[in-house]
């Protein structure tokens, strides 16, 4: 980790209003350009306004359904938000009781009915689980590690990591609200650009962040004991033991921890060989697995757009307008060059849109999903780098620009599973819209639809009446 870091460690009570992503926001509000201080004003004029009009009620009338339809799923067997417990029943301590019902979470999600009793069991065991993207899971494990934390330590006890900067804050901030009623617990994040004394052991009970920073906390820095870790939590598993930074840094963290340490791994997707990995890793797991059937959200409906090139796609995109304006959009391209050139057309065109790539310096990236996240801008465009975990509520349509490719130029099945949920968060409903250019992404998506049993529908932006008899 580099010296030029600062410190920020929250003490939850004082945690209620000025979170550590707004103190970034407030320091680098002037800094990133968006589309409000760059890029040309010229209307949007060229879109059809038949067309416009009628995804924005379409895409209404799927946000005005969405409040009931959080209640009517969780009484559906099927779905994957239905409980038959209250939190009440997960005997969960008052003063967290208290933070759920502030959240607004009326009942427990499905993967939180199943994994908390588990997660909180005496002897503490271990827990590999799976759980369809936008169901609860940081709910879920945020609540095991406080509840899991005993007050009279005062030093490090719960470790998180997830693969992300944007992904530790927002686990950070769920757990500085669920914890609002809970004084003495505190929370430091182990993020680049977060300055700590060298030397001084945290007092901070639960630690969230992303490897690097947190292998450096425990070795270089000596800022945390290992040893002493009784929880150790990893969000995004999958990604995190299957690609090689991530794995190295884990698996060095994972050594430093006692057999003792009660280790549990979340995620939406886990191929085959990295749950095998996994079971291996960790010692007489407790399993939640779901079925491929069941990894697909009902509620999130999948399209493609067929075109020829990249400026093709672009004015199907443009086509795409209506949602765009709505509620809020993610766009995945596949490189920093891609996102970049799109952002910059749809600028042009007097869109407001984010950029968010992996060059960026932490900060800007910061303010940028803060700005997005309040509706700042309408549009995030994107690389992988935002595909896992985000949890945006207002997001009701996903784009691949480029769709999600492995290396071995095959199609990357768990990214389009997390791509595509960052729309569809807890039983709303969402669009998820690929841009194919050619045979090869037409394959691509065959695969897709092989691998998850799923049929992705052809969409025709020019077509209202068929849109209409599709989306809605
Ligand atoms: N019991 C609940 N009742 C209502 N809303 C909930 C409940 N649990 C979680 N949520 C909300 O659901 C949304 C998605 O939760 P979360 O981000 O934890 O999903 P996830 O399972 O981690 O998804 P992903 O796989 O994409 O990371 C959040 O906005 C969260 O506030
Ligand atoms: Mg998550």
């Amino acid at each position: 980790m580099s010296d030029d870091s600062w410190a920020v460690a929250v003490d939850l009570q004082e945690s209620t209003t000025p979170s550590l992503q707004v103190r970034f926001v407030k320091e680098t509000n002037a800094s990133p350009k968006t589309a409000e201080n760059g890029g040309s004003r010229k209307s949007w004029n060229q879109a059809d306004l038949a067309e416009q009009s009628l995804l924005n009620k379409l895409i209404r009338r799927s946000l005005v359904r969405n409040r009931n339809q959080v209640e009517v799923l969780q009484r559906d067997p099927a779905s994957p938000l239905y409980s038959v417990k209250t939190f009440e029943e997960l005997r969960l301590k008052p003063e967290l009781l208290n933070g759920v019902y502030d959240m607004g979470f009326n009942r427990p999600s499905r993967i939180q009915e199943n994994a908390l009793p588990m997660m909180l069991a005496q002897p503490p065991q271990n827990l590999i689980a799976q759980s369809q993207s936008g169901t609860g899971k940081t709910a879920a494990f945020s609540l095991a590690m406080l509840s899991h934390v005993n007050l009279e330590n005062k030093w490090t006890q719960c470790l998180c990591i997830s693969p992300t900067y944007e992904l530790a804050l927002q686990i950070g901030q769920v757990i500085e609200q669920m914890g609002k009623f809970c004084p003495d617990v505190k929370l430091a994040y182990a993020i680049r650009g977060n300055r700590m004394e060298r030397g001084t052991k945290l007092q901070e009970q639960i630690v969230v962040g992303t490897p690097g920073t947190i292998l450096d906390w425990c070795t270089k820095h000596k800022l945390i004991d290992p040893k002493k870790i009784t929880m150790f939590v990893l969000d995004e598993a999958d990604v995190m033991i299957a690609t090689q930074g991530h794995r190295d840094q884990s698996i060095r963290i994972h050594r430093l921890l006692t057999e003792k340490c009660q280790m549990l791994l979340f995620s939406a997707t886990f191929e085959d060989s990295v749950w095998k990995f996994a079971e291996r890793v960790v010692p007489d797991p407790n399993i939640i697995r779901l079925k491929r059937e069941e990894e697909t959200l009902d509620t999130i409906k999948q399209f493609y757009v067929i075109c020829r090139e990249k400026e093709d796609k672009f004015t199907s995109l443009c086509n795409l307008y209506g949602s765009l304006t709505i509620a809020q959009a993610m766009i995945f391209c596949r490189t920093r060059k891609m996102a970049a050139w799109l952002s910059v057309n749809l600028r042009l065109e007097g869109h407001q849109v984010a950029l968010l790539s992996g060059e960026m310096t932490v900060e800007q990236r910061a303010a940028v999903i803060e700005r997005f996240r309040n509706g700042k801008e309408k549009v995030l465009v994107t690389t992988n780098v935002c595909s896992r975990g985000i949890d945006v509520e207002q997001v009701s349509l996903v784009v691949n620009f480029d769709l999600p490719v492995g290396l071995d130029g095959k199609a990357d099945n768990e990214t389009y599973l997390h791509r595509i949920g960052r729309t569809g968060r807890f039983g709303r409903r969402g669009f998820a819209v690929n841009m194919v250019d050619g045979e090869k992404s037409m394959d691509i998506i065959h695969e897709i639809e092989m691998h998850f049993n799923r049929t992705i529908t052809e969409l025709d932006t020019s077509n209202l009446e068929e849109m209409e008899s599709l989306i809605s």
